[in-house]
Formats: structure tokens, C-alpha cells, sequence
């Protein structure tokens, strides 16, 4: 379930990535190479429902608008291509030439019935990532597992090393290599408290806290049994010493990405310029992915997020902030500043283009808030509820739980991108994320914002996004 419904049929997310028209889960192999933003992904090639596994490929000159491109690494009679990262390996480390592409990504073999067999595999590519050859010497990683799998390479110091998962064991285990072919094994990370009978898609990496101080994030998917039940991506604050990842106690140093039902196997691009740390994350839910009605195509991205922290370790509190990859700008289309008492009416945009609303508000005595805009979402006391998704002919099993995230205090400020199918919610400026599909139909409906118990001084401010 994508897009809302237009006159002559579905209408795509405009400014998020969809296939044209196959099927699409994990976001794989970011990378930022000659200008473009690469987005493979785990794809079927072959139809519009997981299966066939290989990688897909798009581009893009500014994360908004993308470019399909031929399928980059194709399954074949011996192997699926799971999930995996991508490399630019400027010193042809790996014998495949300075400056190639190198994919690291997962060779699964087997059915349940024989036996599966996962192995980490290389492909490389000396066109800029557009053809990719899979390597003679393949596998490069292999630990006699079924479920060993998404493995994320990034460079440390002079060497490689790569996060992955044994998946059912639950364990992120830590590879170091000086050439992508040899791995050594350097660390386990385990945590009970997040038990699940797959950890999936991790990945590593340093920002920088307000002081200039290296804070290490560790980004796990965890399925079923996350925050919101099915899928969701954790994520932990922590030192790392080239070794060994060390979660971090304080609180707030742990927590989930998104507070809704659609973000999971998020990982971040490699080489993003300027320092920056982007993720893309798929935006859907394996409680139901596959039930969903079909489009001409099947699944999208969540829009890119931008990671950072705020506060330090010296003073005690640091927070992982997602602020949205920067927007298509288009034109004001409402505005109001002001007192409410009762109803606002907020022209609905989303019918004809992806828009951004922002919503400002103070709520003083009011006892409810009440936001409809595609989703309907209620802030009484210190909670924001999100109410279920009701809308479609069909209702995929848990499709239309509602959920719901603390948010105690008296102002907050939503800024929300809608898209056709989809609504995402930053939260005082990224401090929460909330992501939740929206049917067609809802997304059709009034736009509207009501305070009970007001007058509340509130800031409602929309923009089309092209
Ligand atoms: C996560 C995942 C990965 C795997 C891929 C297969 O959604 O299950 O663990 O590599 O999807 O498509």
C-alpha cells in the first residue's frame, strides 16, 4: 500500500523512492560516489512480493529525486543477494582497482527444506556502481550459519571492518580486514533486553557531540517484537575503541528510531559529503508488508534522515537527533498565527502534491489536541496518540493498531512531511520521529486542527514540497 488514489488510478509517492514496478524491502549499499546519491535496495526483479532477492539500483543528485536504474547485482541459480553495504575503495585494497565500488553483501543459499546457508560474498563495479562482477573467490565471510547476514563495512583507521548479524542468535558480530577478502574476528555485542527472534541490518558509526567528542551509534533492526510490535530499528550510544563497542549507561543512550509502525533496516551512507551521517530506512512493517493490496509497484523509502547528537558527555546528557535530509522547497500554501479556541480548517495539500506542515503549539489549559492531517493523532496529557488506520478495504492483521509516544510538556512543534502514502512527523526538531503509512483514502480526508478546553496560542504553517 503506496500512493493515494488519483483520478486515473494510484498515485506514487512523489518525493519518495519507489520501484517502478517491482517490489521492494532493505535499503542496501548507500554510498555517495561522483555527485549521486546510490540507493540499492532488496528487490524482486521478478514481481511485486519478497522473493528473488537481488539489488536493485537508484540515483539521485539531491535524495528527492531518483533515477532507476538496470537491476545492479542479480540472483542466479546458485545464489540470493540479501542485504549488504557498499564501499569506495580508493587504494584498490581488494584487487579490484583504485576507486572501484565494492559490494559486500549477503550470498544466501538453500531453502528451509535442504538448508540454508548465508555467507558474506564481494561484487565489484569499476563503472561508478552502474554493473557489478561478483567475485571468483566468493564467499569472503563464512561461519557455517543459516542465519549470518547484513554485513556493513565502513573504513576505521587503515583498515576495513564490518558489522553483521548472526540473526537468530541475536548477536552483532565485528570483523576487521586490510583487503575485503580476509576477516578477522574482533568482537561480539549482545544485549537480552532486546530479544527478538531476529536482529537484523546493523550498522556503526561515530558523530560528534557538542563538545567535538566521538559518540559511537550501534543501529540494529530488531523482528517481530519491537517498540510498536513487527519491525522497528533500535539504536545505542556508546565508546568504541577500534575493538569493541561499549553501550553506554546514561539515560537516553538507548532507545527506537521512530516511535511508529514503518522504519526498519535503516542503515547510513558511506562517504556522505561533508561529514554528514544520512539513513534511509525502509518504511514498512514485516507484520504486514506482504498483505498489503498492491500497486503497480510495491514499497517505498522513508524520507533520508539526518543524524546527529545534542548535549555532550561532559555534561551528562547527549541525545540522538533525526532531523529530515533537506526538502524540496515549493510555495506557502497556509498559514496562521495566533489564539484557537475550537476548530481550525487547514487546506489540504497532499491530494496534489507532498507537502510539509508545521504545527507550533502552546497548549497552556487545554485538555486535548486533536491533528487530522491523513493520520489522526490526539495529544492528551503527556501523550501523543497516533489513532488507527482505518481506510483500507482490506485491514492486513495489526495494520491499524493505533500508537502512542510520551510527550509531556506544555509546547511542542511538529513538523510533518506527507507524501501520497505516507506521513512522517519530526518532533521539536528531531528529538522524536514518528513514521506511519496513511491509506489512500484517509489521506483524502479534511485537514484539521481542534483544541478542547483553548484557547491555546498555536503557529500552523504548510508549504507544498514541489
Ligand atoms: C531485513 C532482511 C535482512 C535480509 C533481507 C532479505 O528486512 O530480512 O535481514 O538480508 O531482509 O530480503
Amino acid at each position: 500500500m503506496q500512493g493515494g488514489a488519483g483520478p486515473s488510478g494510484p498515485v506514487r509517492p512523489a518525493i519518495h523512492y519507489s520501484p517502478a514496478a517491482t517490489w521492494l524491502n532493505d535499503p542496501n549499499g548507500l554510498i555517495f560516489h561522483n555527485s549521486l546519491w546510490h540507493l540499492y535496495y532488496q528487490t524482486n526483479p521478478r514481481g511485486l512480493t519478497w522473493g528473488n532477492m537481488s539489488w536493485g539500483h537508484a540515483t539521485s543528485p539531491d535524495l528527492a529525486h531518483w533515477t532507476e536504474h538496470e537491476t545492479a547485482i542479480s540472483l542466479d541459480e546458485s545464489e540470493e543477494i540479501f542485504s549488504g553495504s557498499m564501499v569506495c575503495d580508493e587504494t584498490g585494497s581488494a584487487g579490484f582497482g583504485a576507486g572501484a565500488l565494492v559490494a559486500i553483501y549477503t550470498s544466501h543459499r538453500g531453502t528451509p527444506d535442504v538448508g540454508v546457508h548465508q555467507t558474506q560474498a564481494l561484487a565489484w563495479s569499476t563503472d561508478g556502481g552502474f554493473t557489478f562482477h561478483k567475485f571468483a573467490g566468493n564467499p569472503v565471510l563464512d561461519r557455517d550459519s543459516a542465519d549470518f547476514r547484513d554485513p556493513k563495512v565502513f573504513r576505521h583507521g587503515d583498515r576495513w571492518l564490518m558489522v553483521a548479524v548472526e540473526a537468530v542468535e541475536n548477536v552483532v558480530v565485528l570483523y576487521a580486514s586490510d583487503d575485503l577478502r580476509e576477516w578477522e574476528l574482533l568482537s561480539e555485542f549482545r544485549d537480552p533486553t532486546a530479544a527478538a527472534p531476529t536482529w537484523e541490518c546493523p550498522d556503526l558509526f561515530p558523530l560528534l557531540d557538542a563538545r567535538g567528542a566521538a559518540v559511537w551509534v550501534l543501529i540494529l533492526s530488531v523482528n517481530p517484537e519491537a517498540l510498536t510490535g513487527g519491525s522497528g530499528t533500535r539504536y545505542y550510544l556508546g565508546d568504541f575503541d577500534g575493538v569493541t563497542f561499549t553501550p553506554s549507561a546514561d539515560p537516553g543512550a538507548q532507545g527506537w528510531l521512530d516511535q511508529g509502525r514503518d522504519y526498519y533496516a535503516a542503515v547510513s551512507f558511506f562517504d556522505a559529503p561533508d561529514d554528514r551521517r544520512v539513513m534511509i530506512g525502509w518504511m514498512n512493517n514485516w507484520e504486514y508488508a506482504n498483505a498489503l493490496p498492491s500497486q503497480p509497484w510495491a514499497m517505498q523509502m522513508a524520507w533520508p534522515r539526518e543524524l546527529s547528537i545534542a548535549g555532550s558527555v561532559s555534561r551528562g546528557i547527549r541525545r540522538l537527533i533525526q532531523t529530515p535530509a533537506p526538502l524540496p522547497t515549493g510555495p506557502e500554501t497556509f498559514s496562521f498565527d495566533g489564539s484557537l479556541a475550537g476548530d481550525l480548517t487547514i487546506p489540504a495539500v497532499a491530494a496534489t502534491a507532498p507537502a510539509l506542515v508545521e504545527v507550533e503549539i502552546e497548549r497552556g489549559g487545554a485538555s486535548l489536541v486533536h491533528l487530522a492531517i491523513g493520520l489522526t493523532f490526539i495529544w492528551e496529557a503527556d501523550t501523543l496518540t497516533v489513532c488507527p488506520r482505518i481506510g483500507l478495504p482490506e485491514r492486513p492483521a495489526g495494520f491499524d493498531r493505533a500508537v502512542s509516544t510520551p510527550l509531556p510538556g506544555d509546547s511542542h512543534r511538529l513538523s510533518i512531511i506527507v507524501d501520497h502514502g505516507s506521513v512522517e512527523v519530526f518532533i521539536d526538531g528531531g528529538h522524536t520521529v514518528l513514521t506511519q503509512l496513511c491509506p489512500p483514502a484517509l489521506l483524502a480526508s479534511p485537514w484539521a486542527l481542534r483544541v478542547t478546553g483553548g484557547p491555546v496560542q498555536i503557529h500552523v504553517h504548510t508549504r507544498r514540497l514541489v
